[in-house]
């Protein structure tokens, strides 16, 4: 089968296109055939080793895993021994960040891992891009109880992850500010949310309102400069170290002194994940789709990625959609 391969740890370029065995099928797994899947910040993070301890969970020389890929939507083509949840011809799509793998024609997963039925009214493309963000925006939003009346502000509105927690914060239940720049002002401003500041043309730390939540999904800003805008048992959520890498040395000195306190919830892969995912899709979240790149076009693809400016997602097209009506009657929703 063709897959994106990565041998070594190392810039865009060490991505090549080569034949490789197609995976075996192991006790309660499932063979997907993969019609897309992603480039996001979680495959540039692995194929770079960045931040540098990724290795010790990786691979210390290279991917031990070489085949990248976190998120998949495709069709089911066998199935295993003890497997019973999926059958032949089902319409699947998941996440995972441990055995990756998307970024090739076939992929084998475990039934009771992040996969579930593609949604009818979804396309494959955007099935492919539905589950990353909306995984680990969906950790910060649960980890700090986030629901009906809560007040919450998300700066880097615009991303993977910050798109999607607009959206499953308003699912929620909750009123949403969303932070981002001029260019995306407009598309994040689709997505729903009760106001939209535009940090270039206004101090969004000055705007005179209080959260329950600031969710920082980008990284960008700090504790010190959101400060401001939190209650007093307001919470600061981030995915990412910080610009001076200060977000985890925050957590344990807040959560005992007054005020509001740093929260770093790490993202645990699992079915009540996916079904949150799912829930959410039922609901009002549609994955913000920006560009959709052909899998020979990895290496481009990749380097739009880590300018760190996409909107939303990045698919990664892997093969042809079968022709089951489901991609052209989807093809309306979400993307921009
Ligand atoms: N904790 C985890 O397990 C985990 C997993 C995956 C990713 N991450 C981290 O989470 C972060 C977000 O990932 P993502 O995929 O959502 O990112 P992304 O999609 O690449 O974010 C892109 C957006 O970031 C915004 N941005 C870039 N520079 C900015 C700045 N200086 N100030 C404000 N906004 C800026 C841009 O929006 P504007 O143009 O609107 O400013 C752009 O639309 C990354 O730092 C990534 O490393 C963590």
């Amino acid at each position: 089968m063709r897959a994106v391969v990565c041998h070594r740890y190392g810039g865009p370029e060490v991505a090549r296109i080569e034949h490789v065995a197609e995976p075996s099928l192991g006790d309660g797994e499932v063979l997907v055939r993969v019609v897309a899947s992603s480039v996001n910040r979680t495959d540039c993070g692995v194929r770079k080793a960045k931040p540098w301890f990724a290795r010790l969970f990786y691979g210390l020389r290279g991917p031990r895993q070489p085949i990248l890929g976190s998120e998949f939507a495709g069709v089911v083509e066998q199935v295993g021994t003890g497997a019973s949840r999926f059958a032949v011809g089902d319409r699947v799509f998941g996440f995972g960040d441990e055995g990756m793998g998307g970024h090739a024609e076939l992929l084998a997963r475990h039934e009771e891992g992040m996969i579930a039925p593609i949604p009818d009214e979804l396309s494959f493309e955007q099935a492919a891009v539905a589950t990353e963000g909306a995984h680990y925006a969906g950790t910060t939003l649960r980890a700090t109880g986030v629901g009906p009346g809560s007040d919450v502000l998300v700066y880097g509105a615009s991303g993977g992850i910050g798109s999607a927690a607009v959206q499953l914060a308003l699912h929620l239940g909750a009123r949403v500010v969303a932070v981002c720049g001029t260019d995306a002002v407009e598309r994040v401003a689709a997505l729903g949310p009760d106001r939209v500041v535009d940090y270039q043309r206004e101090d969004f730390a000055a705007i005179g309102e209080r959260f329950d939540l600031v969710f920082d999904a980008v990284g960008k800003t700090s504790f010190r400069t959101c400060r401001p805008l939190l209650r007093d048992d307001g919470d600061f959520a981030v995915t990412d170290f910080g610009p001076r890498y200060q977000n985890p040395f925050l957590v344990l000195p807040t959560r005992f002194l007054p005020g509001p306190r740093v929260r770093f919830p790490l993202p645990r892969n699992g079915p009540e994940s996916m079904a949150f995912v799912v829930d959410a899709l039922g609901g009002r979240y549609r994955p913000l789709v920006d560009r959709t790149y052909e899998l020979d076009d990895i290496v481009e693809a990749y380097r739009y990625v880590e300018t760190e400016r996409k909107v939303g997602n990045v698919v990664l097209r892997v093969a042809p959609a079968p022709d089951d009506g489901a991609d052209g009657a989807a093809g309306e929703l979400g993307g921009g």
